[in-house]
């Protein structure tokens, strides 16, 4: 009965042809480009690519939050929840923001007020969307910042973010982000400012919430191991645009866009000699500054044939219709 269960159960977030448009020196650039996913209630989309692809760009339109030197693209769409979210008023994208979807940033100084203790900053969501009285709203505080695991939480609730390690920082930054029980949530990088034991106990955190409350969630990172052992499914984007998308257990054995392979061959691995080198991807990524002729990797790429450089390649999916890539010259499937 799974198979019939998972065909009725609408995505939680369906998002298409997303493209955001910057205006840079004058002229407008797509920096994300048709962009396409699904996401189902209590699962997590990782989200890989290097510096500038657009990650965070795409993460912040599905909130409205861009900068207001970008918009989102006429023709796009996001429903969540059964709202096409690009068409809400500001006050429904409110209500959105406020208990359905959260947002975590990489930086949580950068979220967090540093002139409110954090006790006041858990509770302000809760009293003005949870209707909440002060009273119960900071017993409320005190309980979400033991769940996220800040331990002395009734005497932490009266302190300010600089009194905290950056760890604790982030974990009052989930503590907010869940207060009002979101259905996504939308980690952009959460462990990157991190050290490396910490991080772990972050990403630990926000799959034990996952797991015990459903809720949806993207997962933005640098780090490929953590996509494929923290998500179940993958989107991988070079320049704006998602290049593949394949579940997470299947990323480092049966990748078929070239790129991908070269961030998994990027990953320094441990069984390497001493003092081998590292493999870099040769080149960089084109910046924002104009149309893209053909796929925007292949001059990086070494499986660029002729039709590369001519036109964009389409997504495209393998038999099953779970693994999507764009590309003309895909690496073979490894033999069953
Ligand atoms: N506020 C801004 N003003 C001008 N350009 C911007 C702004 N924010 C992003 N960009 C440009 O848009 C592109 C996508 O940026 P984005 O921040 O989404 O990348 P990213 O994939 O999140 O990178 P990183 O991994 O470094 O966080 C980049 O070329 C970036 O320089
Ligand atoms: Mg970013």
């Amino acid at each position: 009965m799974t198979a019939s269960k998972d065909a009725v159960q609408a995505p939680l977030l369906r998002v298409e042809n997303l493209g955001v448009l910057l205006q840079n020196e004058g002229r407008v650039v797509r920096v994300v480009d048709a962009v396409s996913f699904r996401l189902k209630q209590g699962e997590t989309l990782g989200i890989v690519g290097e510096s500038g692809c657009g990650k965070t760009l795409l993460c912040r339109s599905l909130l409205g939050l861009l900068p207001g030197c970008a918009a989102v693209a006429p023709d796009a769409k996001a429903f969540f929840d059964g709202k096409d979210l690009f068409r809400l008023s500001e006050s429904s994208l409110n209500k959105v923001r406020a208990a359905g979807i959260a947002m975590i940033f990489q930086d949580p100084l950068s979220s967090l007020n540093p002139v409110m203790t954090i006790g006041r900053q858990i509770c302000e969501p809760l009293v003005h969307h949870l209707g909440m009285t002060a009273r119960k709203a900071r017993s409320r505080a005190v309980e979400l910042l033991h769940s996220v695991g800040v331990s002395g939480a009734e005497q932490r609730v009266d302190h300010y973010p600089h009194q905290m390690s950056g760890g604790m920082r982030q974990r009052v930054a989930i503590a907010i982000a869940l207060s009002c029980g979101p259905k996504l949530l939308i980690a952009d990088e959460p462990t990157t400012a991190l050290d490396v034991t910490v991080q772990a106990a972050i990403l630990d955190l926000l799959m034990r919430v996952q797991a015990g409350s459903k809720t949806g969630m993207i997962l933005v990172t640098h780090d490929l191991r953590v996509a494929a052992t923290r998500t179940h499914e993958v989107a991988v984007m070079y320049a704006g645009r998602i290049v593949e998308r394949i579940s997470a257990g299947a990323l480092f054995t049966h990748m078929r866009v070239p790129y991908t392979r070269a961030l998994v061959d990027a990953i320094p691995k441990m069984d390497r000699p001493p003092h081998a080198p590292l493999h870099a991807i040769e080149g960089r990524p084109p910046g924002p500054a104009g149309a893209i002729y053909g796929c925007a990797f292949a001059p990086r790429c070494d499986r660029a044939i002729e039709k590369c450089r001519a036109r964009t390649p389409p997504m495209r999916s393998d038999r099953s219709g779970r693994h999507w890539y764009a590309c003309w010259n895909p690496i073979q499937e490894p033999a069953p």
